[in-house]
């Protein structure tokens, strides 16, 4: 059954990366809250099972395949939004991420243009070509995906391409932000600390989460729904005095570092 009296009811929202754990996650909490949704992520085939279960809840779903960094699937991406939904007021930019910790000095220039172009250039785009579409509607809510790991060195648990693209993604959302203000479109950035994805779960040690859990005053890591939560709260209607702000999702560990 669509929930026609949800915080976001009646909006249309963009997600990407969607295969992944807080994109999915999010995904759920759009629904519940009366959103209809495009899903997007490398291949959509990914995304069958997810679909499957909000279609059974009554969500409005559709999915597309895009590569991100490749300004053309962005451009046909949105206009799926505009062709199956008829517009779009909400975009949360999920896709990201790295391949491998390195130091510094053993960061190939191959791997270093691909990190950037992942993280930040496929927020350009995306935010680029949503823009419009939400200048249309009168009411926009960008929604970034930065890192703990683009707010401090010493976090000290991310490769320096990887948190230089994070700490990319929150300058350049605020001066999107301050672009779009006067159209009724807000832009943040959300940086959440480490967070029990799939992803997550496959590479992190026990060791290397004692130590995390040890540095955050929380006592615990990030479930997908703590930022799924705040996600939805920045998608809504009640968040629309924030703007061009990076909101730390952390259990605190900043703070300490
Ligand atoms: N999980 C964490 O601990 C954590 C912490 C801080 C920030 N983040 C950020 O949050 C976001 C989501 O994290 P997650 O753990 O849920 O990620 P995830 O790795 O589970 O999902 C990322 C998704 O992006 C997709 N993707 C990769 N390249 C793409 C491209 N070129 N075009 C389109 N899609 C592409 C992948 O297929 C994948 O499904 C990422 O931006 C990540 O950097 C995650």
């Amino acid at each position: 059954m669509v929930n026609t009296v949800g915080r976001l009811s009646g909006r249309r929202a963009l997600i990407t990366g969607a295969a992944g754990g807080i994109a999915q996650e999010t995904a759920r909490h759009f629904a519940r809250e009366g959103a209809q949704l495009l899903l997007t992520d490398l291949d959509a085939a990914a995304l069958a099972p997810l679909v499957d279960e909000l279609q059974s809840a009554g969500a409005v779903t559709v999915t597309a395949s895009a590569d991100l960094t490749n300004r053309s699937d962005v451009e046909d991406l949105i206009a799926c939004g505009e062709k199956e939904l008829g517009g779009l007021e909400i975009l949360v930019t999920c896709a990201g991420g790295y391949t491998s910790y390195a130091n510094f000095e053993e960061i190939e220039e191959e791997d270093w243009d691909g990190t950037i172009e992942l993280n930040l250039k496929t927020v350009y785009l995306c935010c680029k070509a949503v823009i419009p579409l939400m200048k249309r509607a009168g009411w926009g809510r960008i929604i970034n995906i930065g890192s703990l790991a683009g707010r401090s060195t010493s976090a000290g648990t991310s490769p320096a391409h990887y948190a230089t693209a994070k700490a990319g993604v929150s300058i350049l959302t605020q001066y999107i932000a301050k672009d779009v203000a006067e159209f009724g479109i807000t832009a943040n950035t959300i940086a959440p600390g480490t967070t029990s994805t799939d992803r997550v779960r496959r590479v992190l040690t026990p060791d290397r989460e004692t130590q995390f859990v040890a540095r955050t005053p929380v006592g615990r890591l990030a479930e997908p729904k703590d930022i799924a939560g705040v996600i939805t709260f920045l998608g809504s209607n009640e968040s629309s005095y924030i703007t061009g702000a990076t909101l730390d999702v952390n259990g605190g560990r900043l703070m300490l570092t």
